[in-house]
This record gives C-alpha cells, structure tokens and sequence, in this order.
C-alpha cells in the first residue's frame, strides 16, 4: 500500500516512527471535506439543470399554446372557446376528483384538446354551414392528429390521451376508439361535458348561441350516453351554483 499515493488509507500503514505521517482520522476528514464540497457543486449543477428544464417546460407549453390559439384563430366565433373550456373543465373536475387538478397535465389537455385542428384544411374548419359525411370524417382526425402532436413531449404526460379521447362518448359510439364508460380517461370524460356545453352556448358558423337552459337540457338528457351520468350530476350542481354563467358569453 506504501506505493499508493493518495489513498485515504496511507495513515494505516504510516510507520509510528515518521511523526510527520498524516494520521487516518486526518486524512478521513479532508476526504469527508472534499466530498461535501463535491455534493455541494453537484447539488448547485442540478438547481441549475432543474431551472433550465422548467424553462424548457414552459417554452414547449407556450409553443403549443400559440398553436392552440392559432387554431381558434382561424374562426373569430370560437374565440374565447379555449380559456372558457378550461375553466369550466378545471371547476369539474375538482368537483370529480380534487387530484385531478392537483396535476398540471389536466389543464394541458384541456387547453390543448384541439390542437389537432391545424391539421384539417381551413374550407372544413371555418365552413359556414353543417359539414357532409365526408367533411366530418376529415373532422373527426383531430383527436388523432392532436395526440400525435403533442405525444413526444413527455412533460405533457397524461394531457396526450384526453386530446385523444375528448370526443369519445360514454356508450362506446363516440370516436376515434369507441371507448365505451370508464375506458376514457376520466379527465376526457369531464371535458366532453365542458367542450359540448361552450359548443352549444357558443356562435358558430352556422348558428347562434343556444340558450344557457336548452344546452344544460341537451347535458342532462345526454348522461348514459354521450356523457358519464356522474359527471353530468356534477355539472348541473355547478350551473345550478351560477358557477358556468359567469363565463358564459365571455369570450
Ligand atoms: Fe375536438
């Protein structure tokens, strides 16, 4: 062991006639001492990556948000259809399940759940008036496109399948799987709900807004089948709060 320079165990051997010789407790303290300046950098150096990642989160997520915007952009009478699905997205589903909206993927998928659109051609998109059969099967590949967008960013997690799923219907005849009652992602089954009701109380390019009673109506008579019967008791609560007319119209 003599020949090892630097080992911390150099003490051990050291002659008890050289009085100079580091001791082990001496030596084990300096090594104690550059290992906690060691872990200190290496903490420094993972705030630091921490900090860039969160910067790179948020950048990803504005760059999707302008591609969400720029969707709702490209038809004056969706405007405001975004924030106010999140909103009455978010106030569902901490009614459902308070976890939910504990994880910011929640919000993610409900921002984003159409952001698909920017790949269906705008003469479908914007069309002043109801689409044929064959417009609404180039409609109904948003979900797909959407999750096929939004898929290799990791940091979105869970927000992938209610983009996927948002247009599936509780009996299992919605699209693009046919999932049928609790296959859907829980999070798409309570945006269903908030996105048909904005969609019925919202100007589209072929009608005005219904009324606030008729679509709470069309809500109700849809749970068992287009919508979970749960969460449809959980938003005739949150309109009988007044919790949906403060936003209704707003955008
Ligand atoms: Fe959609």
């Amino acid at each position: 062991m003599a020949g090892v320079t630097g080992s911390i165990f150099e003490g051990a051997t050291a002659s008890p006639a050289d009085p100079d010789a580091p001791t082990l407790h001496a030596q084990l303290v300096v090594f104690a001492r550059e290992l906690g300046e060691l872990y200190r950098q290496e903490r420094a150096r993972s705030r630091e990556l921490e900090h860039v990642l969160e910067h790179l989160q948020e950048t990803y997520f504005a760059t999707m948000r302008t591609l969400a915007q720029v969707v709702e952009a490209k038809d004056l009478t969706t405007r405001g259809h975004l924030d106010r699905t999140q909103a009455y997205g978010i106030a569902l589903a901490r009614m459902i399940d308070a976890t939910l909206v504990e994880s910011p993927e929640t919000g993610y998928g409900f921002f984003l759940h159409d952001i698909g659109k920017v790949g269906i051609p705008e003469s479908i998109l914007c069309k002043a008036g109801p689409l044929d059969e064959t417009e609404w099967e180039v409609m109904r590949r948003h979900p797909t496109i959407g999750a096929q967008i939004v898929e290799p960013i990791r940091f979105l997690g869970n927000a992938v399948e209610t983009i996927r799923h948002h247009h599936e219907r509780f009996d299992g005849t919605g699209y693009p799987c046919g999932l049928r009652g609790g296959e859907i992602p829980i999070a798409a089954r309570v945006f269903a709900v908030a996105d048909s009701f904005d969609a019925m109380t919202s100007d589209r390019p072929y009608r005005g807004a219904l009324p606030v009673e008729w679509a709470l109506l069309q809500i109700e008579e849809g749970a068992g089948g287009q919508f979970d019967p749960e969460i449809v008791d959980a938003f005739l609560v949150l309109a009988d709060a007044g919790e949906l007319e403060l936003n209704v119209n707003a955008g």
